[in-house]
């Protein structure tokens, strides 16, 4: 039989191109919170990624490690917003602008887009994913309802830029801290609580802590709501083969990380409860 080189792989043309690493240019570093930072870059293939798909970044001598988007433009301006935690995110915070760092991606399931009255709960980090998503749907909503939680008013993530987003449409924003700091004290999800209880919601988005979004989860249900949050596990391969992200008989990174109610009752032994550690050994969330 005659060899045809263009049978040699079955991986579609565009999936090629996402796994390949690209290195990409620091634009401009941006400080969020005494422990956040945002970077700057363009990048072609992260036009075109959906709000709440991630990325793999790699710190060269150091890791690996995915990342949400926080920025996604029509013109290739991408950004990534990391909290430092340990040695990976430490050296992220020491690049520079002009330093190089490189991608893959974007992977996974992001946000199923929604029209109607929409709750929206970040709480931490968790807001990163939630920026390019609430982005879109200003221009489909009927109505809007914010809820950002911190433990303290320094720890707030993107207030500005959440204000100047729903300044166009219907929109509330309520802001709540630990401490009191800034705007409510308390948790968000005490405050989801309250709103779900007096107003008609269509959709529940959320992303934050686990336990924080095992609450929404459990009011979603409460009140019979279509609800959608993107978790966070382990991930080294990013593309479903090697397991370290597995929650029940979902991958993680294939299969969110944005899951759905539906997903989320498939895996509700694990949801909230256990998580995997870099062994593979199930642990406490
Ligand atoms: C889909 C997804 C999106 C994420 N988006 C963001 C984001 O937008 N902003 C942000 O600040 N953080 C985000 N994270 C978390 C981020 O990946 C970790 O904080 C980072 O990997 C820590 O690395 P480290 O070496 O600094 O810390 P380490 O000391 O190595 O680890 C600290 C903790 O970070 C987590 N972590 C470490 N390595 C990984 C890994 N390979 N995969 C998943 N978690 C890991 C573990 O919980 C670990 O206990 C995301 C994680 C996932 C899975
Ligand atoms: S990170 Fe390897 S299967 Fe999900």
């Amino acid at each position: 039989m005659q060899f045809q080189p263009q049978n040699r792989s079955r991986v579609p043309a565009h999936l090629n191109a996402v796994n390949r690493l690209r290195i990409v240019k620091i634009e401009e570093v941006a400080g969020e919170s005494p422990t956040v930072k945002t970077f700057k870059f363009q990048d072609k293939l992260c036009e075109k990624a959906v709000p709440g798909q991630f990325v793999m970044v790699w710190i060269p001598r150091i890791d690996e490690i995915p990342t949400s988007l926080s920025t996604i433009t029509p013109g290739g301006l991408t950004s990534i917003t990391i909290a430092q935690v340990g040695e990976a995110t430490k050296a992220l915070h020491q690049r520079k602008r002009d330093d190089l760092l490189g991608i893959r991606g974007p992977y996974g399931k992001g946000f199923t887009l929604s029209s109607g009255k929409i709750m929206i709960a970040g709480g931490g980090t968790g807001v990163v994913p939630l920026m390019p998503l609430t982005e879109k749907l200003a221009k489909l909503a009927i109505k809007l309802t914010f809820l950002l939680g911190a433990k303290t008013k320094d720890e707030l993530l993107f207030l500005d830029r959440i204000n100047q987003t729903l300044s166009k449409c219907n929109a509330e924003i309520v802001a709540t801290t630990e401490d009191g700091s800034y705007g409510l004290k308390g948790i968000v999800t005490d405050q989801a609580e309250q709103k779900l209880a007096i107003d008609k919601f269509d959709m529940i988005y959320a992303c934050g802590p686990e336990q924080m979004m095992y609450k929404m989860f459990f009011l979603a249900e409460r009140h019979r709501l279509p609800f959608q949050a993107s978790l966070e596990r382990i991930m080294r391969c990013a593309i479903g083969l090697c397991g370290s992200c597995v929650i029940g008989n979902l991958r993680v990174c294939r299969d969110g990380p944005v899951l759905t109610s539906e997903q989320l009752r498939m895996v509700k032994e694990d949801f909230g409860r256990f998580k995997r550690d870099f062994q593979g050994r199930k642990i406490p969330v």
